[in-house]
């Protein structure tokens, strides 16, 4: 019986599914590791177990694993595991891919009928004593942060009735509460929104439902001190579309931006939306926002239109790729006002980052100065007489963006590496703004190996302080999560070891 990826468009280089899990101990460092790095790094990302069953399926589509580097005292230990979905261990048991086209369930095999489609494959995120593997289609994924041994899908101890939630919560750094939205939140199509409010123990306690005005990709959103502020865009869904066999989302110029305002102790009635500028708003990642007297100000990455040609265009037009460069804006939001729309200002001008941006997490939701961001610098050039396969518009850079005095600092991993998302690791509990440290996963092209990449977030030009070298090359990453270890404490050099169990009982963490 054949058993090939050919049929998969992202089968070369790193794309290309590892299929494996991995447990190393004591990996090997180059340079220093900083003393005061203690805590866990989690990594979310694709990779298929299965050739895909639908012959353009996209790898939003494929299995989440989750990658954890944990670090202290200089040293650094590495786990990998795919997230046990009940997607995974159906299609393991039949030994093939049992789901189709990108979040459309007509295109699933009906072995696969009545089966969640959680992928679990965006955001790991600690919260409540719980690792939650996030995909924004389905409730999370609850695991063992020490194990990484799968749980169950989670619906928060049957308080959440919503069928999705965010990739993308807040924790608010002051009151230690987590919140987080669902949209389609009633099933696929639906209108429904859902914004949950989380105690620092991980306790639900409030949902407030709303209306959309439009059915549309709602990947990230942002909160301040006082508000949370929802965005829809112009990538839209239809019945049509799901019944031919398309995968979830389409590009529509003609659906405007709209963004939804509401008071974090406010009800339904509350939630005020604001409709977008004519030359469209297509956000997918927020970086800070704050409430400063009646307004609220929110930075962020924005492109003009379709930020990624795995979700065609509507009308069938070809894909513009001047149109997905994202500026960083400031968008202020006149709550005294009765303007239905909003200020745009472009910071930055002429530099487009992709809409993977981070911050100091401590400052989220108050006034902020710096954000870190993941890019392409074609100032970083490639050395592709090195690499095995060859480099051309990878992201390769960091950029700190100081949001109140417009200067940039840039890092770069070296010319045969690509970058992923930073996290900042604060050099202290107490460090101010911005003292510490980048972290995130590096590919090397010329050994098609992956490192863990730490710089002084101050001194980003320096290059690397340290890379955690492995002997194998990871899976593509989406987001990560920086955990510090009094927030998650843990033994370092036990050998936590795994249940055993394909999808785990229903413990609860000791
Ligand atoms: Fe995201």
């Amino acid at each position: 019986m054949t058993f090939d990826f050919s049929g998969d468009p992202f089968t070369t280089g790193f794309w290309a599914p590892t299929r494996f899990e991995a447990d190393l101990h004591d990996c090997e460092i180059e340079g220093d590791i900083p003393e005061g790095i203690d805590g866990t790094f989690y990594r979310a990302a694709v990779d298929r177990r299965y050739p895909p069953r639908h012959p353009l399926d996209i790898p939003y589509n494929a299995d989440g694993a989750i990658d954890m580097f944990r670090i202290r005292g200089g040293r650094c230990d590495f786990r990998s595991r795919y997230v046990r979905t009940p997607r995974y261990v159906a299609e393991r048991k039949a030994r093939r891919a049992l789901f189709g086209a990108y979040r459309n369930r007509s295109t699933n095999d009906p072995a696969a009928a009545g089966l969640s489609m959680n992928t679990a494959n965006t955001t790991p995120i600690v919260f409540g004593g719980n690792l939650l593997a996030l995909k924004e289609s389905s409730p999370p994924m609850r695991l063992d942060p020490h194990t990484l041994e799968t749980f169950e899908e989670y619906d928060f101890d049957g308080r959440m009735t919503a069928e999705s939630f965010t990739a993308h919560p807040k924790i608010d750094p002051l009151t230690g509460e987590m919140l987080a939205f669902s949209y389609e939140a009633r099933g696929d199509l639906s209108d429904d929104l859902a914004i949950h409010f989380l105690a620092p123990d991980g306790t639900l306690e409030r949902t407030v439902w709303v209306k959309a005005p439009v059915v549309s990709m709602m990947h990230d959103w942002a909160i301040t001190d006082r508000h949370v502020v929802l965005p829809t865009t112009g990538m839209v869904t239809s019945r049509e579309r799901l019944e031919a066999g398309q995968n979830h989302w389409a590009y529509d110029p003609r659906v405007p931006a709209y963004v939804g305002i509401m008071p974090r102790d406010g009800e339904a009635k509350d939630m005020r939306w604001f409709k977008g500028p004519p030359d469209r708003a297509m956000l997918i990642h927020t970086t800070n926002a704050r409430t400063v007297g009646d307004k609220v100000i929110v930075d962020t990455p924005v492109a003009r239109g379709n930020f990624n040609p795995q979700f065609p265009n509507l009308d069938g037009g070809s894909f513009d790729h001047e149109a997905r460069k994202n500026t960083i804006r400031r968008w202020t939001f006149d709550l005294a006002s009765s303007s239905d729309t909003w200020q745009e200002e472009i910071l930055f001008q002429g530099v487009t980052p992709t809409s993977f941006t981070r911050m100091d997490d401590r400052f989220l939701t108050q006034d902020f100065r710096w954000s870190f961001n993941l890019l392409h610098d074609p100032a970083f050039a490639f050395d592709n007489a090195r690499t095995r396969v060859p480099m051309r518009g990878n992201w390769n850079a960091w950029y700190r963006f100081d949001h109140q005095g417009g200067s940039i600092d840039k890092f770069s991993a070296g010319p045969t590496h690509e970058l992923f998302e930073a996290q900042f690791v604060p050099r202290r509990a107490d460090a101010p703004e911005g003292d510490g440290w980048l972290i995130g996963v590096a590919n090397d092209y010329a050994e098609m190996t992956s490192e863990l990449v730490i710089a002084d977030a101050q001194y980003l030009a320096d290059g690397p302080v340290a890379r955690v070298k492995l002997p194998f090359r990871l899976h593509m990453q989406v987001h990560g999560w920086w955990v510090p270890a009094h927030v998650l404490p843990f033994e370092f050099g036990r050998d936590y070891d795994y249940h055993g169990a394909d999808y785990g009982p229903e413990t609860r963490i000791p």
